[in-house]
């Protein structure tokens, strides 16, 4: 970030300003959820009754542009959707909520990402996806994008398109000092260890577990596999950990970020809006190397972000806006 960028946003905080307005390159899936709500999940082998079906836009990718732009920061979509209506409509979705969609490239020959969840009474869910398009997005793309990517404030990726795009993005935004945040979800079966050169590292605490081996399920062990992470070359860690809140820490600092109450009705996108409030966040208070504190700022905000968003159906359509992560924010202290 220019001297400039960096003297503009140290004026604002995360949960006072939305005067400044950072700019946010997410990377990443875009998906139309297939969403059947049921009482209970099927076992493996077992036909169920749903009572609602609906498709919703989603995409870990998507979502967190659609979070970060909610929150007030500028955010373009580099991404891939195949040439159907899925795509058509995941791109007008974005469009809407002013996402700049110009790097999203329409592919031939193959669908969009889609995604199929299952929701149950309790909010929780399973999701299977099919990448499609998503999956085609390739280290030629990040070239083709390299003058957007190198004016970022800030590129924030996830897992759902190739891992070797993800490594060369990480690597193309170091290069022109850009600051990274990478989502390691869904977590690989095996992680290539330069994505540990990520600024900061946001898993749940079953991606924390499959990317060190570490039981994260609490917030003892989640402070014990965040530490794993740190040795494993991580520089900053957030855990994500659901109703028990979240855990930031790095090799000087840590700090547990309480849970923010609010009604669960579906918790589809909960850490995508983590993500993409934090991105903003982050990028508003960060001046030079972020600093535990700033990253703990920035995650507290973010957690008021991903509670709202459990509180409404849908991935993208729960992403709340910044007004009422501030109201939260002010009720809860
Ligand atoms: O994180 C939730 C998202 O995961 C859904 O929107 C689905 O598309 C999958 O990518």
């Amino acid at each position: 970030m220019n001297d400039q960028k960096q003297a503009a946003n140290a004026d604002n905080s995360s949960e006072g300003s939305a005067l400044s307005s950072p700019h946010v390159v997410v990377i990443g899936s875009i998906n139309m959820d297939m969403v059947v709500r049921a009482a209970t999940i099927p076992m493996p082998g077992q036909t169920i009754s749903g009572h609602h079906f609906s498709t919703v836009p989603g995409g870990k990718g998507a979502n967190q542009a659609v979070a970060a732009a909610r929150c007030g920061a500028r955010v373009s979509m580099i991404g891939r959707v195949g040439n159907d209506d899925f795509g058509q409509r995941l791109l007008l979705g974005l469009k809407a909520n002013n996402v700049d969609t110009t790097a999203v490239m329409i592919t031939e020959g193959v669908h969009t990402g889609c995604a199929n969840i299952i929701v149950d009474d309790n909010g929780e869910n399973a999701i299977c996806v099919a990448g499609g398009a998503n999956l085609l997005l390739s280290i030629e793309d990040i070239d083709e994008q390299i003058d957007l990517i190198t004016q970022a404030d800030v590129i924030v990726m996830q897992l759902e398109i190739p891992q070797e795009t993800v490594v060369y993005a990480l690597q193309q935004a170091h290069r022109s000092k850009i600051p990274v945040i990478l989502n390691p979800a869904p977590a690989p079966d095996v992680i290539n260890p330069a994505l540990f050169d990520a600024d900061v590292l946001i898993p749940n605490q079953d991606e924390t577990t499959r990317l060190c081996g570490e039981p994260a399920g609490d917030v003892h062990a989640a402070k014990l596999a965040g530490s794993a992470l740190i040795g494993q070359g991580a520089k900053n860690v957030v855990i994500t950990l659901g109703k028990r809140g979240a855990l930031a820490l790095n090799t000087k600092h840590i700090s547990q970020i309480p849970p923010y109450c609010t009604s669960i009705v579906d918790t589809t996108g909960a850490g995508d809006a983590f993500c993409g409030a934090f991105a903003v966040a982050f990028t508003r208070e960060k001046v030079g190397e972020p600093s535990g504190e700033v990253i703990a700022s920035a995650a507290r905000f973010a957690a008021a972000a991903g509670a709202l968003a459990c509180s409404k159906f849908g991935a993208q359509p729960s992403m709340p806006h910044l007004e009422a992560i501030q109201r939260l924010i002010q009720r809860s202290c």
